[in-house]
Order: structure tokens, then C-alpha cells, then sequence
């Protein structure tokens, strides 16, 4: 398993392999792909519970699917998602953070957020908590940013966006996730910190990438722009699903082989003894 020292080692080396996974089935196969670190993100609101955004995720939601990760994937790295206003001060993001490390068994935690969340960086580095960082489009603030759009694209704007990234890294965040911002700033705030970056939607330019499991393997019914299916799950498990029925249908399931069997002997044994308990059978 890697470790946040070798993740933040590794910037400059090789890229960096993330991927979310929210469940024991997702997490194995990550493990099984060689995926250098496990986000539980919570976009698991989306991809797993059926939501139109973050907002609704609880703590205890994210600390259950968490568990149900790292048993799937007892030797990857798993950091967790504090899920929205669950770090807005400095006490309530160490309690916080306190159950998501001791419940979950996880190696760290993510928030979004730059200059304002740096309290609560510090505390929780000082705690021995490695902290990873979330710039530019942070889901979290979707009714501030009215709607998930693309961020950092004016002087202000990216210049904001430098100096978080510039103060998370000077704090000692393990990696920044850079979230839909334009490839050359993406690039620029790699180049300037030395702390690693992770990508989603910001291009190729960083230290690694990160996708959402079901955008990855073509489990979502619609893939963002950002986003390769490198697989076409949703519709091999849909064909699955379809084969099962009609198998059913035809009575060709299950097969002989399929079916478990007993011994004649044993059958007729179990006949004979049924019967003869009948009422109004002889004994
Ligand atoms: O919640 C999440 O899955 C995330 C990734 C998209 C980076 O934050």
C-alpha cells in the first residue's frame, strides 16, 4: 500500500492512479487493477444513492460505504470525503474526522476548499490526519457556483485559485484534486507547487488522474465530456440481465448441471418414510 509520504514522493516520478470506488465489489477490482489510491468520494450521492447532487450525503453514509471499500481493498490506499458541512470548524472536522479513520480504517481524508478550510487542514495534519485538497469546481458549493460549470476562467478567478493551491500545498496537504478547470491553469498549478495534483476534467497536464468508477467502465447513463469509458459495462450487464430472462422464459434455466441432485436411495428411502407416516397407513 502507498503511503501519503510515497504519494507526495512520487510527483515528478509517475502518474498517479486514482479512482473512486463506494462499495466491496468496486474496491476489489480497483485493488485487483493495481489503482494506487481509492477515493470514497461523495459523488457516491450520485452514482450510488440515486441524488442529484452531493448535498444530501451524510457522514454515516460515507463511513458505511467506506467500510464496505476498505474490506474490499485491504491493501490500497483509501482516503474518504468529508461530505457537506461536516468540517465547517475546527472541532467538528477532528470529531468528525475521528470516526471516519477509526470506523473506516481509512488512510485520510479529502475536503474542498482553499484559503477558508486552512484551519482545518492544519489541525487535522497536526492531528496526524493526511489531508487532501479540492479545487476548482468543488461540488459541494454547486448552489453557490449556480450549477457544475467549469471553473478558474477569469484573471480573479485563477489567480484564486493559484493561491489556495500554493497555501494547501505550503500547509502539507498529501495531493490536490483539481476539478473542471481549464488544462493551461491545471498545468500552471502543477508546475508551481510540489505538492501532487489529481485531475478530473482538468486535463493531462497533472501529476495523476482521478474518475468516477461508473464513468470509467460505462456504468453511467451519461458519461461527461471529461470522462473515457474504457469499458461498456451498463450494457453488457443490461444484455446479461436480458439472456437471464429469456433463459427463464425458455425453461433452458438451469441446466442439469446447474441443479443439485440426490441419490435414488436416498429418495426412495425418504418415500417409503413419508408414506408409511401418511395417516391411515399401516405402521
Ligand atoms: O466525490 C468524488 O468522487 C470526488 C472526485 C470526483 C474527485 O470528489
Amino acid at each position: 500500500m502507498l503511503t501519503a509520504p510515497e504519494i507526495r514522493a512520487l510527483k515528478g516520478q509517475r502518474p498517479l492512479v486514482w479512482m473512486t470506488a463506494y462499495d466491496v465489489i468496486q474496491a476489489q477490482v480497483s485493488e485487483e487493477a493495481g489503482i494506487d489510491v481509492i477515493l470514497v468520494g461523495d459523488s457516491l450521492g450520485m452514482t450510488t444513492m440515486g441524488y442529484d447532487s452531493t448535498i444530501p450525503v451524510t457522514l454515516s453514509d460515507m463511513i458505511h460505504h467506506a467500510t464496505m471499500v476498505r474490506r474490499g481493498a485491504p491493501h490500497t490506499m483509501m482516503i474518504v470525503d468529508f461530505p457537506f458541512l461536516t468540517y465547517p470548524d475546527v472541532p467538528t472536522a477532528l470529531t468528525n474526522a475521528r470516526r471516519i479513520m477509526q470506523e473506516s480504517l481509512a488512510n485520510g481524508v479529502k475536503l474542498e476548499g482553499g484559503h477558508d478550510v486552512i484551519p482545518v487542514v492544519d489541525a487535522l495534519i497536526k492531528e496526524k490526519v493526511p489531508v487532501i485538497g479540492h479545487l476548482g469546481l468543488t461540488p459541494q458549493s454547486v448552489h453557490v457556483m449556480g450549477g457544475y460549470k467549469v471553473q478558474a476562467k477569469t484573471s480573479e478567478s485563477i489567480a484564486r485559485l493559484i493561491r489556495d493551491a500554493e497555501e494547501l500545498s505550503a500547509h502539507g496537504v498529501t495531493a490536490i484534486v483539481l476539478e473542471g478547470i481549464p488544462d493551461r491553469v491545471a498545468r500552471f498549478v502543477t508546475d508551481h507547487i510540489d505538492t501532487p495534483t489529481i485531475g478530473i476534467g482538468a486535463g493531462p497536464h497533472v501529476d495523476g488522474q482521478v474518475l468516477v468508477f461508473h464513468d470509467c467502465l460505462g456504468l453511467s447513463p451519461h458519461v461527461p465530456k471529461f470522462a473515457r469509458p474504457f469499458a461498456d459495462i451498463r450494457n453488457i450487464m443490461i444484455q446479461g440481465l436480458q439472456d437471464y430472462r429469456q433463459a427463464v422464459m425458455d425453461h433452458s434455466f438451469p441446466h442439469n448441471s446447474e441443479t443439485y441432485h440426490i441419490t435414488d436411495n436416498a429418495w426412495n428411502h425418504f418415500l417409503q418414510e413419508y408414506q408409511s407416516s401418511e395417516p391411515g397407513s399401516s405402521q
